[in-house]
């Protein structure tokens, strides 16, 4: 079996502020990215994302526990983990007085990149990032999006195998969001691993294998989007139209389905849409409602999931 990416195992963290209470900030997280994984670590302000990331990228000691990192330990031997790891900081900004180009270059070398292979690496993320056109302007310069852009071309072009971005497309508009999300598929189709935290629960959707939700220092959940819709119990509606008479008139409902009636509006929800869906054509069919040409589908959404179990507490 290969190594996963990240394994993290019962990873505790308390922090020990002078003069104040500690905070249990991580209170035994087990996790399991696998190569070539895109992973999205969910959760309220507070819930703990930013201190499970710095510890996985070695920025800071866990209370207790173990992560390693393509099976290098992180607390024994960070020096074998950084050149594996990038990272892009929460709210970390580039440096003011260099150029966007220049930063991202800059980085490069110092890890170790040759000056050719810097440049063209350079080079393909200001054009996936589309900063061309500021890209020789001093950062300090740049509106708050284009400097979350440049942070995450510094990152990118490193083609690290593992990525940890600590909510990357924060401030980006529409289009530079999307910008980010093809430049980490297509990372991730190379090879690399991603690991990333956002509050944009549609882009966890779009751009994660799997999420992880953390609540109260514990992973509550994790698996696929469906998977989440599982366990929280939310499901798919299906909503029709028809004349009120047909349907007041109709002989029985669909077996299994509760059909609610709202005026001409007839909807019901299921956890399994296919056999429902036949179910109510069948059931149409034999009333005279046809083929029920306005039906929509509606599947539950991850932010959908993502209230219901955060707002309840969760499953247990
Ligand atoms: N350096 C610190 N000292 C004390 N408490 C901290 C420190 N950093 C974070 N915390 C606390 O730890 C908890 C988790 O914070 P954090 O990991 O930043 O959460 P998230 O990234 O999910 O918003 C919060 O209660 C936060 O206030
Ligand atoms: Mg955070």
């Amino acid at each position: 079996m290969t190594t996963p990416a990240l394994s993290a195992r019962e990873v505790k963290k308390v922090y020990r502020p002078r003069n104040r209470p500690e905070v249990p900030a991580l209170k035994g997280v087990s996790l399991e990215v696998g190569r070539g994984e895109r992973v999205g670590l969910l959760g309220r302000n507070g819930a703990g994302k930013t201190t499970f990331l710095k510890i996985a990228s070695t920025l800071l000691r866990p209370t207790s526990g173990e992560i390693t990192i393509f099976g290098h330990d992180v607390m024994a031997h960070p020096e074998e983990v950084r050149p594996l790891i990038a990272v892009v900081p929460q709210e970390g900004k580039p440096f003011f007085h260099l150029t966007p180009r220049e930063q991202v270059y800059t980085y490069l070398r110092t890890r170790g990149f040759s000056r050719e292979s810097a440049r063209t690496r350079t080079e393909e993320a200001i054009e996936q990032m589309g900063l061309g056109e500021v890209a020789d302007r001093l950062n300090v310069t740049l509106s708050g999006g284009q400097m979350q852009r440049a942070m995450v071309a510094t990152i990118i072009a490193t083609e690290a195998p593992l990525l940890f971005l600590d909510e990357p497309t924060i401030g980006m508009d529409p289009f530079a969001r999307r910008g980010v999300w093809d430049s980490l598929r297509r990372l991730t189709r190379k090879g690399s691993t991603i690991l990333l935290t956002t509050h944009y629960l549609d882009e966890a959707e779009r751009l994660a294998d799997r999420v992880a939700i953390l609540q109260d220092g514990r992973i509550q959940v994790v698996g696929s989007v469906r998977h989440v819709a599982r366990r929280a119990g939310v499901k798919t509606t299906i909503k029709f139209t028809a004349p009120q008479p047909v349907l007041a008139g109709a002989v029985a409902t669909p077996a299994g389905l509760a059909v609610v009636l709202r005026g001409e509006v007839a909807s019901c929800q299921t956890d399994n849409s296919g056999p429902a869906l036949r179910e109510l054509l069948d059931w149409a069919a034999a009333n005279g409602l046809g083929d029920l040409d306005d039906l929509s589908v509606e599947a539950p959404t991850l932010e959908d999931s993502y209230l219901q179990l955060v707002s309840n507490g969760g499953p247990q």
